[in-house]
């Protein structure tokens, strides 16, 4: 054990863990945030190296952070720098260099996880039984809640703000455990409704019970069930998504009873039908309704889309 190591375990006694919201956080907005921040007071600034510190998001999407592994983030390397290196963060005429404790804090914080909260979802309560899309688009979309973040991170979801300077904003999907993914998982997303507006459900277990839920997500405008048992009873519940601008159904079970739902998609610029039953009769109705609309059906169309069929392009336009 290493001597810092040894003080940051007296400091904050012994075996207990480092609280991201008591310890690192306090940290992170007093010496980092006047630089590091996603709260743009004037409208052309933004964060330095587009890193948001400010936000378990932002710093989750920075790239700074390789949890388990203080000595290889970033985030842990800048501050632990020698004082007069350049690099070092903060600035050492900016505040710089942190106190060793500080430092010893991030270290622990990062070598035990780098956990934003405990992510039992216990504290999360109860999904509100009649949030519905209207209601959730008219919800403020603050700052994700962490806790619903972690469980959802520890259900196997990756979980990342669409932008850094919209950290709000979130995408949700499952990477490596998709067949794992049953309805249960996916209704734990409406903990984050308000924030939701891409969802990557592809090759999970999602039914069409499952997609009463993401039905309910009226923030999303992208939306992947590709290769999933769902069909059109399915769809029927999707009917109040009406930001949603790109919609891959490409494998599941959909038929041209689906086209009068999708047809109201008023902002859809891309709909991807290849391998279901719709006919090319139900993919002119829907040309008629959405004719802005890429519509792709054929095996032609596919062509040069989709190169590699077991990843077929995830939101790409
Ligand atoms: C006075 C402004 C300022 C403060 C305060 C500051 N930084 Fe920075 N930071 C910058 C600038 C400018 C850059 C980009 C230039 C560079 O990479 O050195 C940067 C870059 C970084 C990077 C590299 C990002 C990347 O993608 O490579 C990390 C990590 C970082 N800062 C962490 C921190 C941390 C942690 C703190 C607080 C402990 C902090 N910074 C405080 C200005 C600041």
């Amino acid at each position: 054990m290493s001597c810092t190591c040894l003080m940051v375990l007296q400091l904050i006694g012994l075996g207990q863990d480092v609280d991201y919201k008591k310890h690192i956080a306090p940290i992170l907005s007093s010496k980092c945030n006047s630089c590091h921040t996603a709260k743009k007071k004037e409208s052309d600034k933004k964060p330095k190296a587009g890193l948001a510190l400010d936000t378990p998001t932002g710093i989750r999407s920075g790239g700074v952070l390789d949890p388990g592994d203080a000595s290889s983030s970033e985030l842990y390397i800048r501050v632990s720098l020698p004082k007069n290196a350049d690099d070092l963060m903060p600035p050492s005429d900016d505040g710089g260099p942190l106190s060793t404790k500080e430092v010893a804090l991030i270290k622990k914080w990062i070598d035990d996880g780098a956990k934003f909260s405990s992510g039992s979802g216990e504290a999360l309560g109860k999904i509100p039984a009649d949030l519905d899309a209207r209601k959730v688009k008219s919800m403020p979309a603050r700052e994700p809640n962490a806790d619903a973040i972690a469980h959802l991170e520890g259900l196997g979801a990756t979980i990342n703000p669409v932008s850094v300077t919209l950290p709000e904003y979130l995408s949700v999907e499952w990477i490596s455990t998709y067949y794992k993914i049953t309805d249960k998982e996916i209704e734990q997303i409406l903990h984050i409704a308000a924030n939701v507006v891409e969802a990557d459900l592809s090759r999970t277990k999602i039914t069409n019970e499952g997609l009463k839920h993401v039905g309910k997500l009226g923030r999303l405008t992208h939306l992947n069930l590709n290769r999933t048992a769902i069909g059109d009873k399915g769809i029927e519940a999707l009917a109040d998504l009406q930001s949603l601008e790109w919609l891959n159904l490409y494998g599941t079970k959909i038929t041209d009873a689906s086209m009068p739902i999708i047809a109201k998609y008023r902002d859809l610029k891309a709909v991807y039908l290849w391998n279901t039953a719709v006919t090319s009769n139900g993919v002119s109705t829907l040309r008629k309704a959405l004719p802005e609309a890429k519509i792709v059906r054929d095996t032609d169309d596919r062509a040069g889309r989709f190169d590699n069929l077991d990843d077929p392009g995830k939101f790409d336009f």
